[in-house]
C-alpha cells in the first residue's frame, strides 16, 4: 500500500521555447538522455512503488502526454485539474481519491521535475521514511544540506533527534527574504526541503481537517464519488472554489507533527537553465550541449540545445543560452535568465 503522487501541473515558462504551455517542462528530454522529468520521477519511484499505486495530477490539457510517457499507467490514475490551484489542492485531490481504492495508504508526494544524481540511495531513503510514517502519525519532509541562500525553497529547522537521520522540526519557513535564507543558511541548522513529502493518508486528512477545513469540506462532500463515472464532473465543479494555496504555506508552516529526514541523494530542482547548466555533462570549454549536430567555434559557458536532425553552428560566444524548438529560437545572456518569463509575456504567443 505504498503510493506515489506525482505532482505534475507547472507550466515552467522559464524554459521557453523548450518548454511550453502546450509541452511544458516535465513532458521534455530536457537533459538529452532519452528520458523527460516525469518519465525519470517514474523511473526513480517504481523501484519502491507497483505501477497501479502511481498517481499524476496534472492540468486537464495533458492527460494524453501523461499516458504516452507513462504507458503503464491507467485512465484513472492520472487526475485531471480543470484550474491550477498550487500543490495544497492537488494533493487533497489525490489524498480523496486514493481514499477510494485503500484506506491504508502511505503516501510518497514528489514534483515531476527534480534530478537525483545517486539512485540507490535515494531509494534507501524513500524506503526509511515509509517506514517511519507507517509508525508514526508524522508528516515526513526530506531535506538537504543547503548550498546557497536560495529564496525559492522552504527551510527547515531541525529540532529533536528522532533515529538517526530524523529529526522533529521545530520550523518550517517557506520561501524567506534574502536576508532571512542567509540567516538560516549561515546557522547550519537549517535544512531545504526538497519538496517530496510522505506521510499515512490518514495523518495528512487529519492535518487538511485541522489547517486547511474549507478545502478539505469541499473534496469531502463527494466522499462516494471518487473512482466512479462522477468524478470528473464533481472535481470541475469544485476546483474553482478551491483555495490557491501550497502545501507549504498551507499545511507545513502550520502543522506541528512535522519531521525531516535528512538526505543526500544528489538532489536538484532543475527550475532554471543555470540550475540545468550547473548539473549537467560540459566539454572541455564549459559548453553544455544537446542536440546531435552542433558545432561550437571559440565559444565558452554556453548552453546549446538545438533538435537532433537540425544543425547549429555557433561561434565567438561566451555565456550564452541558445535554444531552438520547432520554430522558435531563444539567445540570451546566461546570467540574464530570469528575463525569459517576460520575452515569453512580450511575445503574447499561446506559450
Ligand atoms: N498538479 C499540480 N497542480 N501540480 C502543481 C501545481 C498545481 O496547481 N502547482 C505546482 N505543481 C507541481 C509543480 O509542477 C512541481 O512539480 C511541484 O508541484 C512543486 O511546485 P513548484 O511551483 O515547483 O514549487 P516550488 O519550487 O516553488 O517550491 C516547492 O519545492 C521546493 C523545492 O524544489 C516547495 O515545496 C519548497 O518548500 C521546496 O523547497
Ligand atoms: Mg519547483
Amino acid at each position: 500500500n505504498h503510493f506515489c503522487v506525482i505532482m505534475a501541473g507547472g507550466v515552467g515558462t522559464r524554459f521557453w521555447p523548450l518548454s511550453t504551455h502546450k509541452v511544458p517542462k516535465q513532458f521534455i528530454d530536457v537533459l538529452g538522455v532519452g528520458r523527460t522529468f516525469i518519465q525519470m520521477t517514474y523511473d526513480r519511484f517504481r523501484r519502491i512503488c507497483l505501477p497501479e499505486n502511481f498517481i499524476v495530477v496534472t492540468g486537464a490539457p495533458y492527460k494524453d502526454l501523461v499516458l504516452e510517457q507513462l504507458p503503464e499507467l491507467q485512465d484513472h490514475q492520472v487526475l485531471l485539474e480543470p484550474h491550477r490551484k498550487n500543490t495544497a489542492p492537488c494533493i487533497a485531490y489525490a489524498n480523496h481519491h486514493i481514499a477510494a481504492k485503500n484506506e491504508n495508504a502511505t503516501i510518497v508526494v514528489t514534483p515531476a521535475d527534480h534530478l537525483i544524481m545517486k539512485e540507490d540511495e535515494f531509494e534507501r531513503v524513500i524506503k526509511h521514511g515509509f517506514e517511519f510514517v507507517e509508525e508514526y502519525d508524522a508528516l515526513l519532509t526530506i531535506g538537504l544540506e543547503p548550498t546557497r541562500p536560495e529564496t525559492g525553497y522552504g527551510y527547515i529547522q531541525k529540532g529533536v533527534q528522532v533515529t538517526d537521520e530524523i529529526n522533529e522540526v521545530k520550523t518550517f519557513t517557506e520561501k524567506p527574504n534574502k536576508e532571512l535564507a542567509k540567516v538560516f543558511c549561515d546557522s547550519h541548522e537549517f535544512l531545504w526541503n526538497s519538496g517530496m513529502f510522505l506521510w499515512s493518508l490518514k495523518t495528512i486528512n487529519r492535518s487538511f481537517e485541522l489547517h486547511l477545513p474549507h478545502l478539505n469540506n469541499l473534496f469531502a462532500k463527494g466522499k462516494d464519488i471518487f473512482m466512479s463515472t462522477k468524478e470528473q464532473d464533481f472535481i470541475n465543479s469544485i476546483y474553482a472554489d478551491c483555495q490557491n494555496i501550497s502545501i507549504d504555506y498551507g499545511i507545513m508552516e502550520k502543522a506541528h507533527n512535522v519531521y525531516v529526514h535528512t538526505a543526500d541523494f544528489g538532489w536538484s530542482d532543475l527550475g532554471t537553465w543555470g540550475s540545468l547548466y550547473a548539473n549537467s555533462c560540459q566539454d572541455n570549454k564549459n559548453n553544455s550541449i544537446v542536440g546531435k549536430n552542433v558545432k561550437l567555434y571559440e565559444s565558452s559557458g554556453c548552453i546549446v540545445h538545438i533538435p537532433d536532425d537540425h544543425i547549429a553552428v555557433v561561434q565567438g560566444l561566451k555565456d550564452y543560452i541558445v535554444v531552438q524548438k520547432e520554430n522558435r529560437l531563444l539567445v540570451c545572456k546566461r546570467d540574464e535568465e530570469q528575463k525569459i518569463r517576460q520575452f515569453v509575456n512580450d511575445l503574447m504567443l499561446d506559450d
